[in-house]
Formats: C-alpha cells, sequence, structure tokens
C-alpha cells in the first residue's frame, strides 16, 4: 500500500502574509468573514462562528442554548475535560453517561434513567472522529425536551446517515488546535441553523459587542473569546484544502491500520454502516493482557496514544468531579482496550511505518 502526495501547504503562507500585512487594524477581520461563511456552506449549515478554541466554542454554544446555574447537562463519561469544563464554567452540572463498547455511541438506557426535571441538554461527543447514530439522537433529545449541543471537536468531516457531524443537534462545535484535520494552531468555530444562537455566540465572544438585535452593545458581562486574525488567515487556507486534508488523514489511517493487520492481539475498529468515517484516529482494540499498559509502553516507545501518551480515563472519575455511586463501566472497558494512535498531518509513510514496527514489536514481546 502507498500514501497519496500530502495536501500542498503553499496556501498557508500565501494567506499568512496577506493577514500579517493588514496588520494591526482592529477592522481586519476579512479572512475571519470568509472562514465563517464557507465553513457554513461547507457543512451545509446556515452560519459557522469562528471562536478561539474548541473549549470556548462549547462554552459559547451552551451559554447560547440558556444553560446556567442549576441546569444539568447529560455528557458521555468517554471524552475530554474540556467537553465539561465550559459547564462548570456556566454553574451547571454535568451528569455522566456511560457507552457502548460494541458501537462506542451514547448507552442510551443509561441517559434515559439519568433524565430529571433539571435536565436541559446532552452533549454527544464525537470521540477519535467516529459519529453515533444521528437519528438515535434526535429521537433522545426530542423524547425529553433536551437541546443538542454536539461536540465535534474530532469530527469535522465525518458524515453518518448523511448528516455531517456537527449537524445533527442545536450547536455543532469543532476544534482547530493542532492535530486537528482542520486546524489553525489554536481555534475553533461553532455551526448552528438557528441565527439567534448565532448572534449569542458573535456578542458573547467579544463582551456582547456586536449585540444581538434588539440590545445595547455592551449591555451584558460576557468574554473574549475571539480568534486572532492570522489564525483566521490558517483556518481559510486550510478549510480551503479540507478535501486533501481529509482524504490525507484517511490515507494515513488505512495506511497503519493495513500495515498492523497481522499482528496477534489487536484489530482495526470499524465505522459503522453509513458512517463516513474521518478517519481522525487509527482505532484498534486491544485484545492482550494488561491492555491500558501496554498502551502506556507504546507511548513510552514513540507511539503517541490517547490513553498511553494523554491519561485518558472515564471522565466521571476525574478528580473535580464527587467518586461516582456507579462509575461508567462500559466506558472503562472501552478507554482501557482501545488504542487510538494519535497523527499529525506531518506524518509521513516512514513516520507510520516506524508505528507499526515499533507496535508489532511491542505485541509479539508483550508480557505484562
Ligand atoms: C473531544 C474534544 N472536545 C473538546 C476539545 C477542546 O478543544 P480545544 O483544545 O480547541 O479547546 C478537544 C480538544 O482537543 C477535544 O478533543
Amino acid at each position: 500500500m502507498t500514501l497519496p502526495l500530502p495536501p500542498d501547504r503553499a496556501p498557508l503562507l500565501r494567506e499568512m502574509t496577506a493577514s500579517l500585512s493588514a496588520m494591526p487594524d482592529p477592522a481586519a477581520s476579512g479572512h475571519l468573514r470568509l472562514f465563517e461563511d464557507e465553513a457554513a456552506h461547507a457543512l451545509g449549515t446556515a452560519h459557522a462562528v469562528a471562536v478561539s478554541s474548541g473549549t470556548t466554542a462549547l462554552h459559547a454554544a451552551l451559554s447560547a442554548c440558556g444553560i446556567g446555574p442549576g441546569d444539568e447537562v447529560l455528557v458521555p463519561a468517554l471524552t475530554v475535560i474540556m467537553t465539561v469544563a465550559p459547564l462548570r464554567a456556566l454553574g451547571a452540572t454535568p451528569v455522566f453517561v456511560d457507552s457502548d463498547p460494541a458501537t462506542l455511541d451514547l448507552d442510551y438506557e443509561d441517559a434515559a434513567r439519568k433524565v430529571t426535571a433539571g435536565t436541559r441538554a446532552i452533549i454527544p461527543v464525537h470521540l477519535w472522529g467516529r459519529m453515533g447514530d444521528p437519528g438515535a439522537l434526535a429521537a433522545f433529545a426530542s423524547e425529553h425536551g433536551l437541546a443538542i449541543v454536539e461536540d465535534a471537536a474530532q469530527a469535522v468531516g465525518t458524515v453518518r446517515n448523511n448528516r455531517p457531524a456537527g449537524t445533527v443537534g442545536t450547536v455543532g462545535c469543532f476544534s482547530m488546535k493542532d492535530g486537528k484535520i482542520l486546524w489553525s494552531g489554536e481555534g475553533g468555530f461553532l455551526t448552528t441553523a438557528s441565527s439567534q444562537v448565532a448572534e449569542h455566540a458573535r456578542a458573547f465572544r467579544s463582551h456582547w459587542q456586536p449585540a444581538p438585535p434588539g440590545e445595547a452593545p455592551l449591555s451584558r458581562l460576557a468574554t473574549n473569546f475571539r480568534l486572532a486574525a492570522p489564525l483566521a488567515a490558517l483556518a481559510l487556507a486550510n478549510l480551503r484544502r479540507m478535501p486533501g486534508l481529509l482524504e490525507w488523514r484517511r490515507s494515513q489511517t488505512r495506511y497503519l491500520l493495513n500495515a498492523l493487520q497481522r499482528v496477534p492481539g489487536l484489530s482495526a475498529l470499524a465505522p459503522a454502516a453509513r458512517e463516513e468515517w474521518n478517519g481522525f484516529s487509527p482505532l484498534l482494540h486491544i485484545g492482550l493482557p494488561g491492555p491500558r499498559a501496554f498502551a502506556e509502553h507504546l507511548a513510552q516507545q514513540g507511539v503517541p496514544n490517547s490513553t498511553g501518551s494523554f491519561r485518558l480515563v472515564p471522565c466521571d472519575t476525574r478528580p473535580p468531579f464527587p467518586v461516582p455511586q456507579q462509575p461508567c463501566r462500559g466506558t472503562a472497558e472501552i478507554l482501557d482496550r482501545t488504542l487510538a494512535v494519535v497523527l499529525a498531518e506531518g506524518d509521513t509513510a516512514a513516520t507510520l511505518d516506524h508505528y507499526a514496527n515499533v507496535v508489532a514489536r511491542a505485541a509479539a514481546a508483550w508480557a505484562p
């Protein structure tokens, strides 16, 4: 198997140079506006609002959905702390829901048990770019009268049942931190069909200025979640390279999974039927004893991966939250047994061959 050529990086320098030559001009927001228009068009949604990170996209989105003190929000334990931090910042309470090891999708029976009179929203997280069933999500949210705020930080480009990740719910939130397929170093954006949500997010990201129609500028306390102009230029250049970036990441993932095909104890996780996965992170089930220790060992040997390098654990067990009475066991099983290799745009065939060799040798010699 061979890798195609990576996408051309020349447009990045071109747009960055144009942005820098317009600075420091507080009104130099040309790249930002173009990015928002083209991102909305690319995702087939009415509005996109660019912000400083995926975390701030979630924060602005939850605020726009009216989430505040006393509200409960369902969130999978199968996620990173960044999904949950904005909830706490708004004074809301995260209620952790388990996931199904067979599908990685939310465990809707567990979610239903955890709905109370105070539940306002659900945050599905498309971890590793994998997307749950959009029909099941919409049906659950509608049955319980919940807003859906999608954490699509890792899922740009994934489509399931013809629904692009980030366009199923009230709002979709994306990260453009480096390492993401669509990156700007730091950055993020949200997508929505609702002009009210978009206007709230635009006001919220810049100290309530411009304010939504009918409200005075600066009339509410908000914050600064703006995306810096040079980063908007990178975001725009990358958005225009998006088809190439997506194909490149899918090819890298296919290449590595192909190289690991015959390694005893490891088997590739297949996407669901009618899921066009973005290939964010090559995913393998670890059938070896001591699977988490194996992932940690690989990280020490230079193969970056979610659990081994970033100590990804079920979010319900993290220190800021009370010790769970009934921990999310499906989530623990998924995280312990999944090897999710962390890729970057710069990873060439030589990098991936090296990863494959390290993994194959480590698996053959594994004795925890
Ligand atoms: C699933 C998920 N949610 C939220 C975030 C937060 O995004 P950011 O780092 O841009 O704030 C990340 C970041 O990597 C993420 O992977």
